[in-house]
This record gives structure tokens, C-alpha cells and sequence, in this order.
């Protein structure tokens, strides 16, 4: 397709202080692997976010700053716009990234020991944050057919009815990319709700969705479902700007906005940073909706190449088109490798840098999880080497 963006250009990332490029040698004991790991994109920032940021830097002064009306509308015109929801300014509320809210959102609401449901495989930190702030993790796991993966709505009645306190929802959901349903949230939500659970909805990927996939907002489908329900979000995925640590929280119930403030307040992280101010203004807008519409279009070629690669020249390794995020959700299973040899052959053997499946529960096992957010040059050079590695492992499997 035509675009009038280029994500073609593959720009060097090396020697910025970059998580996913920088550290490739903690994290892989290895420094030239490809890396398509971390959830950023190796496609540039739009050049309008990059400059709203340069235009503030033309001001001699970075003192203190608050968040103005301005970025509230630019919140409320991209939910109303893209997502259908109509959501008001006092709704709004910063947090300094998803995870940071998460960690808030687990201390306001909950108390130490408190049980608290994911739904694994998924995003690891998920785990962490429970864990860290002394609460207990307890798993509904998904049920997976021929790689689709649903949720188990009896299991998760059975633990909401055994006390449980909060339900951390990833939607979509990372890793496996599955944009939830009105159907699926609606039941999540009544479960939830008839057993006094309250809903914290990870919404980060939300903007990355693909046709005819259509992301829905659990807290916009009815009054009852917005009271009961903490949405976060944030610019940093769709925009590729997680370096300037700014997102929001999306909180209906005065209440629980009262909590969820005063928590942000105890630990002293509300001031948030102008950039993130100003990037978001600058993204949230028709030019922005212009540039990730053209992005996501590219995306879906990047997936076209995976498949047409996959299923001709490795059957063995299956994988499902995600209906959201930039990450393919892919099994290795039939080469019964153990995780450990699995690992192995792609970051000795193929030069690869993937997220191992284990790492978002044991579910996840014999799967990887591959950002396919670079350029095609990059994903082609993927394939090669994939094919080159496990071609002889074909016929045996
Ligand atoms: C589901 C999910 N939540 C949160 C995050 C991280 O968010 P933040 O950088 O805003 O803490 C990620 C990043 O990969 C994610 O995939």
C-alpha cells in the first residue's frame, strides 16, 4: 500500500541507552543477536510527537509543570474518536507507565494478602507487581484450542467466588493477541461484579488492533461496568515514546479515583514529566490517528511474510495472526525441544532475540513471542534465519 511514512528505514539504535538493543548481552548473553523482544518498535516516533518535544525544548526553562486542559481533551477526542467511549475529564488521572499504575492500583484497592486474578500466559509483570506488593496471585488460566485461546469463565467464577479481590486483564491480551469480545467482557464483567471483584483492565495495546478485530473498552459497555473498573492506558506502545515513562488511568467511580489519587500521592510520583505531556498532545490527534492507521497497515504485511514463510517452509511451527498487538504469539511445540534447547538454538544458533513463552507462565512453554514492530528487512532477515536453523528439524518432526 501507499504511505506517506516510511517505516522502511531501520534507524540505529545502538549506543542510545536502549533497553532492547544496549542490553542484549545481560539479557541474551549474546550482543548480535536480532532483537525482537521488549514491546517498543524499531520504527522512528512520528516526526510530529518528535517535534512537539523539540518545541518545548526551544523554551530555556524545564521547572515544574502540571498536565493542562489541553492533554485531558486530547484523551477524551482519542477515546470518543477511536474507541467510542465518552469519557469525562474528571475520569482522567496520570500514571508514570502502565506498570507504575498497576502498583498503585494494587495498593489503593487491595490489602496485604488479598487474592488477585491474571490469566496466564501473560504479560510477566503481571506477576511481579502482585507478588512485590505482598498480595496473592491466583491463575485462571486460558484455555488454548489450535492456538486460540479463550478464557475459562467457570474457573474464573469459581475463584472470584473463593474471595478473590481483583482481576488484572490484559485487552488486548499480551502475549497471545487476543482482542477481547463484547460477549467475553460482558460475562467477565458480571462475573466480577456478583462477586465484588474489582476489574483492572491493562489496555496498552489497545490502539494496536487489527480489522476486523475491534478493541472495546470494558469500562465503556455500561454504568454498572465503568464503577467497577480501573482502565489504564497510554500513548507509549502506539506512538513509540515508553522512554518518557507517562500514561493514564481512566477511573469512573469517584471513589475509587480518590484512592487510586491518594496512593499516587503517597509514593510522590504524580508530577509525571512535560514530555510525556506534550508527546501525547501531539499524538492523540487526526494526524496521529493518520499515522497509525498507515502503521498498522504495515504491520499486517509483516504478518503476511511470517505466514506465507511460516506455513510453506516451516509447517511445523504454528502461529495464529494476532487480532491485536505488534507480537506473534508463536509454537514451537512440535520439535519437541525442551526450553532450554529451544532457547539455545535461537539465540546461539540463529542469532535471534525473542521472548522465551516461559517467562509469561509455564503455559507458555515451547512458545516464543516475536515483536514484529522493524522494518521488513528486518522480519525477512528473521525468517531466513529461522528457516536456515529448523529446516533440518522438518522432516523429523
Ligand atoms: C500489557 C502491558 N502492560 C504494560 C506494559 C508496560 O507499560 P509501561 O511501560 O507503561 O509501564 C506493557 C509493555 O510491554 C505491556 O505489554
Amino acid at each position: 500500500m501507499y504511505s506517506k511514512y516510511n517505516f522502511d528505514q531501520n534507524p540505529d539504535r545502538e549506543n542510545t541507552s536502549c533497553v532492547k538493543y544496549d542490553l542484549r548481552n545481560v539479557i541474551f548473553g549474546k550482543a548480535d543477536v536480532i532483537p525482537m523482544w521488549v514491546a517498543d518498535m524499531d520504527i522512528p516516533t512520528p516526526s510530529f510527537v518528535i517535534d512537539s518535544i523539540k518545541k518545548r525544548c526551544n523554551h530555556p526553562v524545564l521547572g515544574y509543570t502540571f498536565r493542562d486542559k489541553q492533554y485531558n481533551q486530547a484523551i477524551i477526542w482519542w477515546y470518543s474518536n477511536r474507541h467510542q467511549w465518552n469519557i469525562k475529564d474528571s475520569w482522567i488521572e496520570f500514571c508514570p507507565g502502565v506498570v507504575s499504575g498497576l502498583n498503585h492500583a494494587i495498593r489503593a484497592f487491595t490489602q496485604p494478602g488479598d487474592k488477585i486474578i491474571i490469566q496466564p500466559p501473560v504479560y510477566h509483570p503481571f506477576y511481579s507487581t502482585v507478588e512485590n506488593n505482598g498480595r496473592k496471585l491466583v491463575h485462571n488460566n486460558l484455555i488454548e484450542e489450535n492456538g486460540i485461546y479463550r478464557i475459562n469463565f467457570e474457573e474464573l467464577e469459581r475463584l472470584a467466588a473463593d474471595g478473590a479481590k481483583m482481576l488484572i486483564l490484559s485487552n488486548p491480551h499480551n502475549p497471545v493477541g487476543k482482542v477481547w469480545t463484547t460477549d467475553e467482557l460482558t460475562k467477565i464483567g458480571n462475573i466480577c461484579i456478583k462477586h465484588n471483584v474489582l476489574i483492572v483492565s491493562d489496555e496498552i495495546h489497545s490502539d494496536l488492533v487489527f480489522k476486523p478485530a475491534k478493541h472495546v473498552s470494558l469500562a465503556s459497555l455500561n454504568d454498572n461496568f465503568a464503577q467497577h473498573t480501573v482502565t489504564f492506558a497510554s500513548a507509549s506502545k502506539t506512538f513509540n515514546i515508553a522512554g518518557l515513562s507517562s500514561g493514564f488511568t481512566i477511573i469512573p467511580n469517584a471513589e475509587l479515583m480518590k484512592k487510586y489519587k491518594a496512593e499516587l500521592e503517597a509514593s510522590g510520583a504524580g508530577m509525571g514529566n512535560i514530555f510525556g505531556t506534550e508527546a501525547l498532545k501531539a499524538a492523540f490527534t487526526p494526524e496521529g490517528e493518520t499515522w497509525l492507521n498507515a502503521l498498522l497497515q504495515y504491520f499486517q504485511e509483516n504478518i503476511d511474510l511470517v505466514e506465507l514463510t511460516l506455513n510453506k517452509k516451516l509447517p511445523s511451527i504454528k502461529f495464529n495472526r494476532p487480532q491485536g498487538t505488534y507480537m506473534l504469539w508463536v509454537d514451537f511445540r512440535k520439535y519437541g525441544l525442551t526450553t532450554k534447547e529451544l532457547n539455545e538454538m535461537l539465540i546461539q544458533k540463529a542469532g535471534l532475540g525473542f521472548n522465551a513463552g516461559e517467562d509469561f507462565g509455564t503455559s507458555g512453554e515451547g512458545f516464543q513471542r516475536i515483536n514484529i514492530a522493524c522494518s521488513k528487512a528486518t522480519v525477512n532477515e528473521m525468517l531466513q534465519r529461522l528457516v536456515k536453523t529448523f529446516s533440518p528439524l522438518e522432516k523429523h518432526s
